[in-house]
């Protein structure tokens, strides 16, 4: 049997659509996972969506859509991302597939009955932002400790987790398993704070509708998070008949998270699965966040980067380029449009496009398009090569992906002054295509060659382009010098793989046309024109039925009077800010050419509006004065 390799990336939140630090997640878990391919592993490599909670249902509100709608909408923009950026992901887990919320329940269920689940009261400050409790210590100024978000006092009944139970058994497998989490530096804060105390944690929300069901009370749904790491398991037939892939895959390799959900992957979730009786994984790692003027991207700071233009203009290959070489892997790194473009015309259109330009055109030229007749033993560019796969490969087994580019454009650069050294045109002049100068091209083209192999998990398709030119099958590309086949046609010349990209004719384009696509997706705030405006109809209306949708704790069904022949009915999310009663009568504004949508089972023809508050809270847009229902709003 085959090694095995499972990789996971977190699975993402779908009320807002993705950004860089999303992209940066899922790329780097595509580099581990096609670098195990190549090197013979088997993997498995998984992503997917968080898709229950607090922070779903309230985006969805917002919008006026329901959660599934939301999350089938996201999930669509995720799995054409995904296929932009060359992801070679072997699954997509949503959590509000069946074959998860199986999974959960069987979790559950074990933990039950390893007797680590009991049901008290409990009150906290709860930040829906982050899904999470925090006790008043921890909050900074009345806020979140990590974001700064609002934060609110929740009471309520609730499921709780032993975790209390499991603070030495986790130290004692932090000491056994040193290599737990990386980079170390991470380690040594979780143990600090599992050191400083566990208390029991709450598993359920009796508040919340939009979760998995807890089993055996419905009046409860299981906590997102333990909802969302059970991804994990669920993904490989966990809570199933078909235990196939779990036997095959579990435990996971690594687990790729960003630092931020660092605790609930390297304490709660090691836990949970101790409980369970399940083995746990062998290792996560914590990256650094992407930042923006020295700040962490965050919907709600409104600096996220959403690069759609540079994948547009570019491709994949130099966002995944930039990406791995930017970051120090663990560290955090500035995300700029110059720093990309430096990247770009330095090591893409100067380093790897140039030289390999520059040696094709040689070799095309001295041996009639063909690959050199004779091969080359010994050489300093050979020991070269060597000396530098073999650091590519020890850096790519720590995650070291800056080094193991670092050590490949090391290559590159040896081309070059090997060329120069040499000088090919000069023996091709005094002696035609001799052995000589068949040994030195050899030298260069299996130097490409090999770049191009160490790259390939990088970059796919320019590794793909220039393997076909060098006619190198992917059966051949082991990282071992001499596997170049000698006096065979080369691959057409399909012109420069990087052509240069001038600066300031890039920003000033991008500023006039896609840089404002682009800015106007990342602020998430487009300008539209009067004509597209013209095309939503407000009208003012007139309440004059009002109740609430059954099981519904905030959907209400209104009877609007929009001075059409029959009232029209429309479903608000506004039942825990107002009574039914003391809607009837209110004049409100409704966008009436809305498409029809159905809430929990009612359909609603319409939505009314109204100003929203940071808690979330909405408050009713109503006329200044009295005005008859069907009056057009502008
Ligand atoms: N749904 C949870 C994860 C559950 S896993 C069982 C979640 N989702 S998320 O969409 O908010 O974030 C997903 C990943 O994106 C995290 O690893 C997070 O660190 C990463 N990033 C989000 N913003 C980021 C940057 N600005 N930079 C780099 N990565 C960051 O958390």
């Amino acid at each position: 049997m085959g090694r095995t390799f499972y990789i996971t990336t977190p699975i993402y939140y779908v009320n807002d659509l993705p950004h860089i630090g999303h992209m940066y997640t899922t790329v780097v878990a595509d580099v581990i996972a096609r670098f195990k391919r190549m090197r013979g592993f088997e993997v498995f490599f998984l992503t997917g969506t968080d898709e229950h909670g607090q922070k779903i249902e309230r985006a969805a509100r917002d919008q006026g859509t329901s959660p599934q709608a939301l999350a089938d909408q996201v999930v669509g923009r995720y799995h054409q991302l995904w296929r932009q950026l060359a992801i070679t992901h072997d699954d997509f887990i949503r959590t509000t597939q069946e074959r998860h919320k199986a999974g959960v329940r069987e979790l559950i269920r074990r933990m039950t009955e390893a007797g680590d689940i009991y049901k008290a009261s409990y009150e906290g400050w709860y930040c829906a932002g982050c899904e999470a409790f925090y006790p008043e210590t921890q909050l900074k100024d009345g806020r979140c400790p990590d974001f700064g978000h609002a934060v609110e006092r929740l009471g309520e009944e609730s499921y709780f987790f032993r975790l209390s139970a499991y603070q030495e058994k986790l130290l004692a497998f932090f000491g056994e398993h040193p290599d737990f989490v990386r980079p170390t530096s991470r380690f040594n804060e979780v143990v600090r704070f599992v050191e400083g105390g566990l208390k029991d944690l709450s598993i359920s929300r009796a508040s919340l509708r939009w979760g998995i069901p807890w089993p055996g009370d419905d009046g409860h749904v299981v906590y997102v998070w333990v909802d969302a790491l059970t991804n994990y398991v669920s993904a490989l037939g966990f809570g199933s008949q078909n235990l196939d892939l779990f036997a095959r895959f579990w435990p996971a390799d690594l687990h790729l998270v960003g630092k931020d959900i660092l605790r609930f992957h390297c304490v709660y979730w090691p836990a949970f699965l101790m409980s369970a009786g399940l083995p746990l994984p062998k290792q996560v790692f914590g990256h650094g966040w992407w930042l923006k003027d020295e700040k962490k991207m965050s919907k709600s700071l409104g600096n996220v980067v959403r690069p759609d233009y540079l994948i547009r203009q570019f491709g994949a290959d130099p966002l995944r380029y930039f990406f791995l070489r930017e970051m120090t892997f663990g560290q955090d790194a500035n995300f700029s449009d110059e720093a990309f473009l430096a990247r770009y015309n330095a090591d893409l259109a100067n380093g790897l496009g140039n030289t390999f330009a520059r040696v094709m055109a040689m070799a095309r030229r001295y041996f009639d398009g063909k690959t050199p007749p004779e091969a080359c033993g010994e050489s300093v560019l050979r020991t070269k090569a060597e000396e530098v796969t073999a650091r590519y490969l020890e850096s790519m087994e720590t995650y070291e992906f800056h080094r193991a580019l670092e050590a490949v454009w090391e290559l590159l650069a040896a081309v070059d002054g090997y060329v120069t050294e040499k000088a090919p045109w000069g023996l091709y002049k005094a002696e035609g295509a001799s052995q000589r100068l068949s040994r030195i091209m050899y030298n260069c083209l299996e130097s490409l060659r090999l770049v191009a192999v160490m790259t390939y998990p990088v970059m796919p398709s320019t590794a793909e382009k220039i393997l076909a030119v060098l006619r190198t099958d992917r059966d051949r590309q082991q990282m071992v010098w001499g596997m170049l086949p000698v006096a065979v046609s080369l691959g057409p010349d399909e012109g420069p793989l990087f052509p240069r990209v001038d600066e300031k004719a890039f920003f000033a384009e991008v500023n006039v046309s896609e840089g404002q696509k682009g800015q106007e997706e990342s602020q998430q705030d487009p300008l539209v024109s009067i004509e597209e405006f013209g095309k939503i109809k407000l009208v003012v209306g007139k309440v004059l039925t009002a109740e609430r949708v059954p099981k519904s704790q905030k959907l209400v069904r209104l009877e609007v009077d929009l001075g059409e022949e029959q009232p029209r009915q429309i479903v608000a999310g506004i039942g825990s800010s107002y009574q039914p009663e003391e809607l009837v009568g209110k004049l409100i504004v409704v966008v009436a050419n809305l498409k029809p949508a159905t809430l929990m089972g009612v359909e609603s023809r319409g939505m009314l509006l109204a100003a929203t508050l940071a808690d979330g809270s909405p408050v009713l847009l109503t006329p200044e004065k009295e005005v008859p229902p069907g009056s057009g709003v502008r």
